[in-house]
């Protein structure tokens, strides 16, 4: 079976070979033990700081030079370690891992080690859900506990260094990369960015199962014009404030001591080139002092195309002439360290006597480069265990399977339920039906890591989970195809259409409808596992279109039509147009790609033992067309009303709703909760109001609820936007059980962003929504002093 690993080495040798040829608050409202995850930068420990200037000292500019230089593993050489190479991504052998280690230590004249990075996005060789389902769990602790596996998994291969979290916010489900991040809410996104941080750094990531956090992509990159990947950002001051920075400045808070810089232009300056976001804002405003490295080919991007200056590799943005003037660019905006291209390192020397970077800047991004070094204990420990590392059996540990599973469970989002058609009963046969039965690449998702169905652990298909907990027979027919081929060589262009990609043809056990149909008929229940292939997901896959690609929705008519009460299962990383599918079946699971015990995952909740709690961190449209379709939207002057013509409205829709608002998801129970209560009704500028519900379980069985908290400000200098959460907690209560749930909001709440980059508090009347969705209609309001 195919691995949807991603590129690894082909990407990296093309490129290789061509530049060797050329050249806040946010705890506040998560549960108590998040409080724990409270900002607690540190001020540079003195001892460090006096390591980082002696060594600076000794260094050479040339030692500096490649200091700042990142390579991958179809680049990296001995000679580069004995240059003394600051950091090396991509590589995951342990015995090459050590050997340049030992090259670097002894062999290069100042012996400092090499930092390994790698892609452990959501899980490294236990993978947990994608993030885009993390985040549906509305529950810190899953992006905690899967960051934390990750790290420790990670640090066993010899890593010290991941690119993760990935907080970009995005309103954009076309975007293939929607699935990395925590979906279209910051304070959602910011609270999941410090989870993940503390996941993965602890309180000390010279901790051995511990590692680095680089927070990516800085920044803008989640709205690309289009919803196509790498392409133009723009937007004003204070939606780059509101929305798009606060999960990265909690991830900051959070300790987060790497950052990437973006491939994206943001206002027509390049990410990797921008001195406001990267200098000003990261490194002054918020006192960051660890490193930002470029992402991929990004410092080469700078550069203008041919025919302009002809030249090997990428180039595009045009704001450099050239490859040496891209990393003065690169360098001198706040970039610190140079991943593939190798500008720096080659032509640093003439850049500084030409005066195009200063030796001030370049000792600074040393320095910050060695910090982290320090930091994390690699001059102390800079060796990996590599029997440990070979060993199959130090991953996907039971306990850590167990998590996975369990955060694969927390994730899932039940969207429909018609005549409790789910749980399904174990002791009824049940007919799986659908592509999705027994893939690897649609359980793991995109950027899985190491994870696969060749190496350990061992993964468990859909049609595993639900035989293990069915005590009668489960059936399966595929149905339909699924598409593998499309991590084409030489990064070809995948020659097929969405439509080819899944249910173009009979299944691989060579049913088709019919047999669907069949088999949905000889048994009790029916399961039908529908979505996107893994490969439509994740980098460079922006969809047009985002309804069920090929003949899936033939598939559910026929199988629908047989009167059996279907249930369909979905995979995929992004929001989909389900316009076409919401009707037929009696229900519907969003199971997103659940990781490595994706089918036990989904199989507890089809038969009930875990009830789904989670809520959907998107909303989820009616038609492409509508895009971008979000819960905190600006208002408008002419709100959307069906009813009337003049209206902010589309006319072939007879309504203003998404399919599925954003917070959204049924549960096997019910929970009643009450209008919110304030503590007080007038409040300071400087001043809280504590904000209480109650919320009790009125079924008759155990289940999870999200009481949230959104507030609105409806009178304000800039149109504010008509919702923004600001408070959630997941509760588990019995049948009958109620509990209070209570939030605190300060101007950290209420307070905005303004157009000149300024936070302001302004006098007048809050509103407060409190419920189970983005859609709340319980109200209480308060008025700032
Ligand atoms: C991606 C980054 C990733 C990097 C290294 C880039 O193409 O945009 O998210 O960290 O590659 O693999």
């Amino acid at each position: 079976m195919a691995r949807i690993g991603r590129r690894t080495a082909a990407i990296g040798t093309a490129f290789a070979l061509a530049f060797a040829a050329g050249g806040t608050a946010i705890a506040a409202n998560v549960s108590s033990e998040d409080q724990a995850l409270a900002p607690t930068r540190q001020p540079a420990a003195k001892t460090i700081e006096q390591r980082v200037n002696r060594l600076l000292a000794r260094m050479t500019t040339q030692e500096k030079l490649q200091q700042v230089q990142l390579l991958s593993d179809g680049q990296v050489t001995d000679a580069d370690a004995k240059a003394g190479v600051g950091s090396v991504f991509s590589l995951v052998d342990a015995e090459q891992i050590n050997h340049l280690q030992h090259v670097a230590v002894e062999q290069s004249r100042l012996h400092i080690p090499i930092l390994f990075a790698y892609d452990t996005i959501h899980g490294y060789r236990t993978i947990f859900p994608v993030p885009l389902g993390a985040a549906s769990s509305f529950d810190p602790a899953v992006g905690r506990t899967d960051a934390a596996v990750g790290a420790k998994e990670s640090a066993i291969q010899g890593l010290k260094q991941v690119y993760s979290p990935m907080v970009d916010v995005s309103h954009e489900p076309r975007w293939g990369r929607i699935v990395e991040g925590a979906g279209e809410d910051p304070y959602l996104g910011s609270v999941f960015a410090a989870a993940r941080v503390k996941g993965t750094q602890g309180t000390d990531y010279s901790a051995r199962n511990k590692v680095v956090a680089s927070v990516k992509h800085y920044v803008g990159y989640g709205q690309p014009e289009g919803g196509r990947d790498y392409n133009t950002t723009d937007m004003s001051e204070q939606r780059l404030r509101n929305l798009y920075l606060p999960p990265f400045k909690a991830a900051i808070d959070a300790g987060a001591d790497t950052v990437m810089c973006s491939f994206n232009s943001l206002n027509g300056v390049p990410g990797c080139a921008n001195k406001y976001t990267e200098t000003d804002i990261l490194k002054k405003e918020w006192g960051f002092d660890g490193f930002i490295e470029s992402d991929y080919t990004a410092v080469a991007e700078l550069r203008a195309c041919p025919p302009v200056k002809p030249d090997e590799g990428p180039c595009g943005h045009g704001i450099a002439a050239d490859g040496p003037d891209a990393g003065a660019a690169a360098l001198m905006a706040g970039t610190d360290s140079e991943m593939v291209s190798t500008y720096l390192r080659d032509y640093g020397k003439e850049l500084l006597s030409d005066g195009k970077i200063s030796i001030t800047r370049l000792n600074d991004a040393v320095k910050r480069i060695l910090r982290v070094k320090f930091r994390a204990g690699l001059f102390e420990h800079p060796y990996v265990d590599v029997e440990k590392a070979s060993n199959a059996a130090s991953y996907g540990k039971p306990a850590d399977l167990a998590k996975a599973r369990w955060a694969a469970g927390r994730s899932m989002v039940l969207l429909k339920n018609e005549g409790e058609a789910l749980p399904l009963d174990t002791t009824k046969s049940t007919a799986l039906i659908g592509p999705f039965g027994q893939t690897v690449d649609e359980m793991l998702g995109p950027w899985s890591g190491r994870g696969s169905d060749e190496l350990a652990p061992k993964f468990v298909t859909l049609l595993d989970g639900l035989k293990a907990a069915s005590s009668a027979p489960v059936t399966y027919t595929a149905a339909c195809n699924l598409a593998h081929n499309f991590d084409p060589p030489n990064n070809a262009v995948p020659p097929l259409t969405p439509d080819d990609e899944v249910c173009a043809g009979p299944g691989e056990d060579g049913t088709s409808i019919q047999d669907a149909v069949n088999a949905a008929n000889d048994a009790d229940q029916v399961v039908l596992a529908l979505g996107e292939s893994g490969f439509m997901s994740g980098e460079s896959n922006a969809r047009s279109q985002l309804d069920l690609p090929g003949y899936q929705e033939d598939l559910l008519k026929a199988v629908a039509a047989t009167g059996k009460p279907v249930v369909v299962v979905l995979f995929n990383g992004r929001p989909l147009d389900l316009t076409g599918v919401v009707d037929k079946p009696a229900a519907i699971l969003e199971a997103w790609f659940p990781g490595t015990e994706g089918g036990n995952a989904v199989a507890d909740v089809l038969y009930g033992k875990v009830n789904p709690g989670g809520k959907l961190p998107v909303t989820f449209p009616r038609g492409v067309g509508t895009v971008p379709t979000y819960y905190n939207h600006e208002p408008s002057g002419r709100p959307c009303d069906p009813t009337f013509k003049w209206n902010s409205r589309y006319r072939d829709l007879p309504t203003c709703e998404p399919l599925f608002s954003f917070g959204y998801g049924l549960s096997y129970t019910s929970f009643d909760i009450s209008k919110p209560a304030l503590s007080k009704t007038k409040v300071g500028r400087n001043g809280s109001v504590t904000v209480s519900m109650n919320v009790k379980n009125t079924g008759d069985r155990a289940g999870d609820e999200v009481v949230q908290l959104y507030i609105h400000d409806p009178v304000a200098s800039l149109s504010q936007p008509v919702r923004r959460l600001r408070g959630f907690e997941r509760v588990t209560l019995d049948a009958g059980e109620s509990t209070k749930v209570t939030f605190t909001l300060d101007k950290s709440d209420f307070g905005f962003y303004d157009n000149r980059g300024k936070f302001v508090v302004e006098p007048g009347e809050i509103q407060v929504f409190g419920g189970d969705s983005s859609a709340a209609t319980e109200t209480a309001s308060f008025t700032v002093k």
